[in-house]
């Protein structure tokens, strides 16, 4: 199989990128920067698109588009333009909406008449908006507008947007499409959701504030990869939306800091606070990727806690040079 992944640079994308590589495939990666992938020597590895500014080249350059996609079999969509290649996700909102709509549509386009047979899509969980009650299936309504967590509302909405244009392509073209809604995602060594804020606190020993009831689950990014592994070129997967979570993965703001601390051997004090109420959706069952693709998350809350534990010792060094 020849695969086009986009974005294949970043947190996910160059981990999907290294089990194609590992299977045998050959692999396109269509990106501005070579990020997580600039150590991997492989003949069956070719980049398009580097060094370029992202608002200009990269998917939105329509032509580069074209080329990236030519002879390709499945296309992974996973670039998204947050703000350059930050987490800060500061990017205004025109360009948020330009970049990442608009080089999806180049990307939908070329798919489209160059016969891809798959093309699989990160969306997010940010797309259900504040919840609640816990999400029980992918047909719940969606409020992106009503997301709280990173990078902001506007995101959400660009990637309820962007979904929905891929199941346009499905719908209208014919294009085989999956769609898959991850929540936050973490590996051995990053957790997104640990600011660094709290571990400089612990680390100075000083009281540290958590809002009640905050939370959230998350899931490792080998089961994310997984999953988009599982459903390329299966049928059943095809117009279909997954929710991929790991809903034995929850974890509370207050035992992140709990961890936090025992792992510094700290001597703060966490203190539960009345905070505006941040919590997202919460996934509560992943029932359809089970059973459709014969999915199964496999990374246990351990995992996150050992993750966790890594970060924070590997961090106070960091921060306690910090001017
Ligand atoms: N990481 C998470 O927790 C999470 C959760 C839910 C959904 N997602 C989705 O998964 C996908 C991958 O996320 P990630 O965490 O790997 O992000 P990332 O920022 O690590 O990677 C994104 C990649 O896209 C590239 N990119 C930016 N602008 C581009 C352009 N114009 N053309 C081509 N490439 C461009 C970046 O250089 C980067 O390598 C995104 O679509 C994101 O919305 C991520």
């Amino acid at each position: 199989m020849k695969a086009l992944v986009t974005g294949g640079s970043g947190f996910i994308g160059s981990r999907l990128v290294r089990r194609l590589l590992k299977r045998g495939h050959r692999v396109r990666v269509l990106d501005v920067q070579t990020g997580r992938l600039e150590h991997v020597d492989d003949p069956n590895l070719e980049f398009v698109g580097l060094g370029v500014d992202p608002l200009r080249g990269g998917m939105f350059d329509r032509s580069l588009v074209r080329r990236a996609v030519r002879g390709v079999d499945v296309v992974y969509h996973l670039a998204i333009n947050w703000d350059g290649h930050s987490w800060r996700g500061r990017l205004p909102l025109p360009e948020l909406f330009n970049d990442n709509i608009r080089g999806t549509c180049n990307l939908l386009g070329a798919a489209k008449s160059s016969g891809v047979k798959h093309l699989l899509f990160s969306s997010s969980i940010a797309v259900y908006g504040k919840r609640k009650s816990p999400i029980l299936d992918e047909e719940t309504m969606c409020r992106p507008e009503l997301w709280k967590g990173g990078p902001g509302p506007g995101y959400a909405i660009v990637k309820l947007a962007t979904e929905r244009l891929c199941l346009m392509f499905y719908h209208e073209y014919g294009l085989p499409v999956t769609v898959f809604r991850i929540d936050v995602v973490f590996d051995d060594n990053e957790y997104q959701d640990l600011e660094l804020e709290t571990i400089r606190k612990a680390g100075k020993g000083e009281t540290i504030e958590v809002a009640k009831g905050e939370g959230g689950a998350c899931i490792h990014v080998d089961d994310v990869v997984e999953a988009f592994v599982l459903a390329t070129l299966k049928r059943k997967s095809f117009g279909q939306v997954f929710n991929l979570s790991n809903p034995a993965v929850y974890v509370s703001d207050l035992d992140v800091c709990r961890i936090v601390v025992k792992s510094l051997g700290s001597k703060s004090k966490v203190r539960l606070v009345r905070g505006p109420a941040l919590t997202g959706p919460r996934i509560r069952s992943v029932r359809k990727a089970e059973r459709v693709l014969g999915w199964r998350p496999r990374k246990t809350r351990e995992n996150l806690e050992t993750t966790i534990d890594r970060m924070a010792r590997a961090s106070q060094d960091i921060i306690a040079r910090r001017p």
